[in-house]
């Protein structure tokens, strides 16, 4: 099996700096660079793990992906969106950076900043639920994150909060581009990715994992836009203040049919300006869902600057 054509070539993509190299040395990484340390996360075709960098004793999580079985599952191309869409969102504090990838003969890494506080989700279930305090500043970073994420054409489209980590600050992350759509790329934006509902694999990945914030458009006729991504944001919204998402049911068929219907209850002790917000964004046409910036001006936000200083703001006390 011939593994080296289509996948991501091994050259570091973006330039960190690196005092040990000279400008003309290509800064190429290997496993050999890097102490592998305990397992952060595993997924079907690729396992995360903490590693130290030997020259800098920095501390990464490196993602491996499998290239045998991404190339028999032919997922060579989300594995690119993967990166690219890494690589297009780095700048911005809201997501986990992409430093270098490189690759052996088995596999790719990516090597990625370490949220060292692991998943959103993990704190709602730990805490139960946050209070409105809280739920308005992590809103606000997701908010704020989305909007840079599709000012730069990017399309999420598996939002939860196993994806948005915590770094050392306890600010949000977002992770897992594996699913993510990238408008006006190379990898075309149409035909091919637009519509799921002819290609099989493609339609069963929209179905695997949890079902929980999937959009209503993308149950019925399959179409993911920017608008999905903030349906998302309204199950996310709502799970921090209820402490379970809007749409649980026995199984995955459930789950979509209570989608579809929009139904959902949102518990009596949440304030009228949440339940304004939540019941705004979780709307069935995703042409009537606030956008970015209508959710800016809701006063749920009252008292939130959306500019630089959102992400130097210290974070409540969870
Ligand atoms: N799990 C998956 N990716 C991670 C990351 N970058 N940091 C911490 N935990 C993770």
């Amino acid at each position: 099996i011939d593994s080296s054509p289509k996948i991501p070539s091994a050259v570091p993509h973006i330039s960190t700096p690196n005092p040990s190299s000279g400008a003309s040395t290509p800064n190429i990484k290997r496993v050999s660079d890097f102490k592998f340390g305990e397992i952060l996360g595993e997924g079907s075709y690729s396992t995360v793990l903490t590693a130290t960098e030997n020259s800098t004793k920095r501390e990464y999580a490196i993602k491996v992906l499998d290239k045998r079985h991404i190339i028999k599952e032919k997922k060579e191309k989300y594995v690119n969106i993967e990166k690219e869409a890494l690589c297009i969102l780095s700048k911005h504090p809201g997501f986990i950076k992409l430093f270098y990838t490189f690759q052996d003969a088995h596999n790719l890494y990516f090597v990625l900043s370490l949220a060292r506080n692991g998943e959103l989700l993990d704190y709602i279930n730990k805490l139960g639920r946050f209070n409105e305090i809280c739920a308005q500043y992590y809103a606000a970073l997701i908010v704020d994150s989305i909007d840079y994420m599709h000012g730069r054409g990017v399309i999420h489209r598996d939002l939860k909060p196993e994806n948005i980590l915590l770094d050392d600050n306890m600010r949000t992350k977002i992770t897992d581009f594996g699913s993510a759509k990238i408008l006006n790329s190379s990898h075309g934006s149409h035909e091919e990715d637009t519509h799921h509902a002819d290609k099989p694999q493609a339609h069963s990945r929209s179905f695997v994992g949890t079902a929980r914030y999937v959009s209503p458009e993308v149950l019925s006729d399959k179409i993911a836009g920017t608008a999905s991504d903030i349906w998302a944001f309204g199950c996310i919204l709502f799970q921090m203040l209820a402490g379970k998402p809007p749409f649980v049911a026995g199984n995955e068929y459930l789950t979509f049919q209570s989608i579809l219907h929009l139904s959902y209850e949102i518990p009596p002790d949440i304030s009228d300006v949440a339940s304004d917000l939540i019941k705004k964004l979780l709307v069935l046409d995703p042409k009537d869902r606030l956008t970015v910036d209508e959710i800016h001006q809701h006063p749920f936000f009252n008292g939130i600057k959306f500019d630089n200083t959102l992400w130097e703001l210290p974070p409540p006390r969870l």
